[in-house]
């Protein structure tokens, strides 16, 4: 099955040709991501109506370049894939127009994607012995949770945040301290060049069920504002983000381990943005007695390759999709369309 997916539901406009077999193997034949963080750096985060002009203007573009460089013309297509939630409205209403339009030209069917689902399922892109069930931990800008992925299109939402996400808690924490938007990525370099830190923050219960980065945030506030040597001090400053990163891990491994003792299973997969983090990986990779997937990192963020992938294994195994009648903000995996 050929399977052209498109994604837009934030700040990245992606295509991706994928051919998928029934076995789960896959092959990306060619595909387009455009990052529009140059375009945001100067608000200090997503402008959603900036995004959504972005979008409209990259989609004809990568369309015709997905085509060129995969030597394939759309009649080839068997099926359109788009994401449809949850996300920015007013970017997956470019996409989901796009996709609309595309789909009455050529005469093909559409099929609408939910954006976690295709994070859930991205490791499959690369290897499809990827066992279920599995646990997932998703973690970017945008999201932070945790689902028992059973089998496709069988998910159960273990954690969520109640608040910020992940990639939310180390951007803003990098902004506290001078870094510009994203700081994540800067935060965690600036860290990891030390090994310890004279620094504390106050413990998070790794007992909830649910995700919250709400205290953390106004523990961190607190400590930067009690130390403002800081922005005169390299090695001050890369031992506060050095406390601040292991704060953040360890609240997300403490949620992920007590998933694996609650559901005793030992598949671990990490995707979104965040996985980037080195002190993250490393220690996912370390939960005792389990086994850790990553995808690579470009298909860890935002892509169309995942999506295609989503929607290609929903029509494969004919489960119903999310439709294509409107777009959602927000609605966990499982609470939507799970069979
Ligand atoms: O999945 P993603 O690319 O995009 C969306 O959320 O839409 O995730 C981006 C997030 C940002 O918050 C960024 O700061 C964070 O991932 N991030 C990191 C690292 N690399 C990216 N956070 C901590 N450490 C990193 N190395
Ligand atoms: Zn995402």
């Amino acid at each position: 099955m050929l399977i052209l997916g498109i994604e837009s539901s934030c700040d990245e406009t992606a295509l991706a040709l994928v051919r998928l077999s029934s076995d789960l193997s896959s092959e990306i034949l060619a595909e387009e991501v455009l990052s529009q963080t140059e375009i945001h750096i100067e608000y200090g985060g997503v402008v959603p109506e900036l995004a959504s002009r972005e979008h409209l203007k990259n989609f004809p573009l990568m369309y015709e370049s997905v085509f060129r460089k995969s030597n394939l013309s759309p009649e080839e297509i068997d099926l359109l894939a788009v994401t449809v939630g949850p996300g920015l409205k007013g970017c997956l209403l470019i996409g989901l127009g796009f996709a609309q339009g595309l789909a009455k030209a050529i005469a093909k069917p559409l099929v609408g994607v939910h954006h976690i689902e295709g994070h859930v399922l991205s490791p499959f892109l690369f290897d499809k012995s990827l066992p279920f069930p599995f646990l997932a931990l998703v973690v970017s800008g945008g999201h932070t949770e945790i689902i028992k992925v059973i089998s496709p299109g069988n998910y159960q939402l273990i954690s969520r945040t109640i608040d910020d996400a992940a990639g939310e808690a180390f951007d803003k924490s990098a902004n506290l301290l001078g870094f510009s938007y994203p700081g994540g990525p800067q935060l965690a370099a600036l860290a990891d060049t030390v090994t310890s830190s004279e620094f504390k923050l106050p413990e998070i219960m790794p007992t909830e069920r649910d995700f919250s980065f709400s205290g953390l945030k106004t523990a961190i506030l607190l400590l930067v504002k009690a130390n403002p040597e800081f922005s005169k001090d390299e090695m001050l400053k890369a031992q506060l983000c050095w406390t601040i990163q292991k704060s953040i891990v360890d609240n997300l491994l403490g949620k992920m381990k007590k998933a694996v003792r609650d559901t005793g299973i030992k598949n671990l997969v990490l995707t979104g943005g965040v996985s980037a983090n080195k002190l993250l990986r490393k220690e996912f990779s370390e939960i005792a007695g389990c086994r850790a997937w990553f995808g690579d990192f470009r298909h860890c963020i935002d892509n169309a390759a995942m999506i295609a992938l989503a929607g290609g294994i929903r029509k494969m195994h004919n489960l119903p999709d999310y439709g294509i009648k409107t777009v959602f903000s927000r609605q966990p995996l499982a609470e939507y369309g799970s069979s």
